[in-house]
């Protein structure tokens, strides 16, 4: 098939690349002249696996870049709309890229096309995206308006998209809807697990994706409900663990409980310092948006986000509880991305985390496998933040080591090293990467979420310098 991927960001450039590998004729179209030219040189703008290998593999052949929407259209049946969707202040999304993309198009239409809404987008675009087209003068019958909304998650985007849990094709026709599912057909009919040097996915055994046809309306409401649905999991968690650490008990055995329960499922349920991301918070609020607008109460969207901001506020005071004062107190942060396998820092805890202990007058010197050119722009020439090559050398003479992304490198640091390295023996974990037991066994004091604290003997020691540090502060001012 012949198809256009209208804006070359995650999930345009993921759908795009993906598209090309299950044998489709694809240009991706972007108005960015620096990623264009990044892609036609051959370079990957963003760290996500097998997505170089991909692009390497088609590019030039059956995968093209071009700033020329018109042309693109012209060339395609099948258009996917892949463009930001930002929150407005109001939690709304903003819509204005799509609305210009659809004028694009519809200037451009000369023969019968599919538009497919791939961004995130509430209820009603597909008509809204409808609406346009006419006004700008595409004839009723040379289009129809599909939603196929993606369930990417960055960092497993490629292989996502590849072995889907499911494929929603959103169409009001069925001309439109099984042009759209022709798309998919090589991952329906199981054809691509069987080809010769097909990405690897989480299946060995053979795979054909499900495809599930549905209305347009109810293909928006899917994607939202969904990502809605897993950060109420998460702040579910992160609410328990809240409760484990009043009353003593240890959140990772209550999730082993509930998590086996096959109803309720082990994923989505890792407490941390609250979720973070591209999708989730903005999704939440423009959710919240459409139920209102729709005279919907949807309260539990409200305690979902209120309890994800919590999170990040409780971390904080767990910083000062295993340290007291925090003015003048060197940090050393492991971990900067929203989450692991990824170098995306939009909503990311870690930057928010950093940003308060800043204003407390800390400093932090952090190291992140994956982000450290993104989080160098995002904190600029500040000089309370500081870059290590390597997480030991983040942690040199630090007063306590924070972890804030859940990269599995982390939890195989070597924790004698780790002990020698910081100033005080101190490790604040945000995301439960280690076993209390051995940060218990190398001496390290160790606070993680809604688990028992692990202060040893040592502390005692600890507390008793930091209060004669406090004391020798007093005296100096
Ligand atoms: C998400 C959805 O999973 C995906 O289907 C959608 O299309 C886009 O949004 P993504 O934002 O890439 O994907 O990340 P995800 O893996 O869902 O994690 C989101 C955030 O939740 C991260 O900050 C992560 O650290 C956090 N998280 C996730 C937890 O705190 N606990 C968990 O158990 C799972």
């Amino acid at each position: 098939m012949r198809i256009a991927v209208v804006g070359s960001g995650y999930v345009g450039l993921v759908a795009g690349a993906c598209f090309a590998e299950l044998g489709h004729q694809v240009v991706l179209v972007d108005n960015d002249e620096r990623k264009l030219a990044e892609l036609q040189r051959g370079e990957c703008p963003i760290h996500e696996k097998f997505l170089p290998e991909l692009l390497e593999r088609h590019r030039g052949k059956s995968l093209d870049f071009t700033g020329d929407l018109a042309d693109a259209v012209r060339r395609s049946q099948l258009i996917f709309i892949a463009v930001g969707t930002p929150p407005k202040d109001d939690g709304d999304a903003d819509l204005s890229y799509v609305e210009s993309v659809a004028q694009g198009i519809a200037c451009a239409i000369d023969d019968y096309k599919v538009i497919v809404e791939k961004s995130t987008v509430p209820v009603y675009t597909n008509s809204w995206v409808r609406k346009i087209m006419l006004l700008n003068g595409a004839p009723a019958e040379l289009f129809d308006v599909a939603s196929n909304p993606e369930f990417l998650r960055e960092g497993t985007a490629v292989a996502d998209f590849l072995y889907p849990d499911r494929i929603v094709v959103g169409a009001d026709s069925d001309r439109c809807a099984d042009l759209l599912a022709e798309a998919y057909q090589p991952l329906v009919d199981g054809s691509y697990f069987k080809k010769p040097g097909a990405i690897p996915g989480p299946v060995t055994s053979p795979f054909k994706a499900t495809l599930l046809r549905t209305s347009a309306k109810s293909a928006e409401l899917i994607k939202h409900a969904s990502n809605a649905f897993l950060a109420m999991k998460i702040s579910f968690i992160n609410a328990v663990a809240s409760v484990c650490e009043a009353v003593g008990a240890d959140v990772e055995q209550v999730r082993e409980g509930i998590g086996t329960d096959s109803r309720i499922g082990r994923r989505f349920l890792s407490p941390g310092v609250g979720y973070g991301g591209s999708c989730f918070p903005k999704d939440l609020l423009a959710f919240r948006s459409v139920a209102r607008e729709n005279g919907c109460h949807f309260g539990l969207l409200d305690e979902t986000v209120r309890v994800n901001e919590e999170q990040r506020n409780r971390f904080l005071r767990k910083v000062r509880k295993a340290l007291w004062t925090l003015k003048g107190k060197k940090l050393g942060v492991l971990g900067l991305a929203f989450k692991n396998g990824t170098d995306d820092l939009r909503e990311s805890p870690a930057v928010s985390i950093i940003k308060s202990l800043v204003k407390e007058g800390c400093s932090v010197t952090a190291y992140d496998p994956a982000a450290m050119d993104r989080a160098a722009e995002e904190f600029g020439p500040n000089t309370a933040v500081k870059f290590a090559s390597g997480p030991y050398e983040a942690l040199e003479g630090a007063d306590a080591c924070l972890v804030l992304t859940e990269w599995e490198d982390f939890a195989a640091l070597d924790l004698a090293r780790v002990k020698q390295l910081l100033h005080y023996p101190i490790v604040v974990d945000g995301r439960n990467l280690f076993k209390p037991a051995l940060m218990e066994a190398a001496g390290l004091n160790y606070y993680s979420v809604g688990r028992p604290d692990v202060v040893g003997e040592r502390a005692v020691t600890i507390k008793a310098s930091l209060k004669a540090e406090a004391a020798r502060q007093n005296e100096a001012a």
